[in-house]
């Protein structure tokens, strides 16, 4: 599973961060530092990663199964 941080919608919200921290963190600027990027989602925080992705208020994150 992987996650894509859609670097235009990213706007810092970090409720990526607060549902699945073991998986994102923010930058210096108080972005996702996953923005612009797909992460390989670590086994294990699949369901965390789902959770953060749906709760994502600009819908800035989308999911690709693998
Ligand atoms: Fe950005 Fe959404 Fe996380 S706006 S910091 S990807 S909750």
């Amino acid at each position: 599973m992987r996650v894509r941080v859609d670097g235009e919608l990213c706007t810092g919200h970090a409720r990526c961060v607060i549902l699945a921290e073991h998986v994102f963190e923010l930058d210096d600027e108080g972005y996702c530092s996953s923005r612009g990027d797909e992460i390989r989602i670590p086994e294990g925080h699949e369901e965390s990663a789902r959770t953060a992705v749906e709760n994502c208020p600009e819908r800035a994150m989308s999911i690709t199964e693998d």
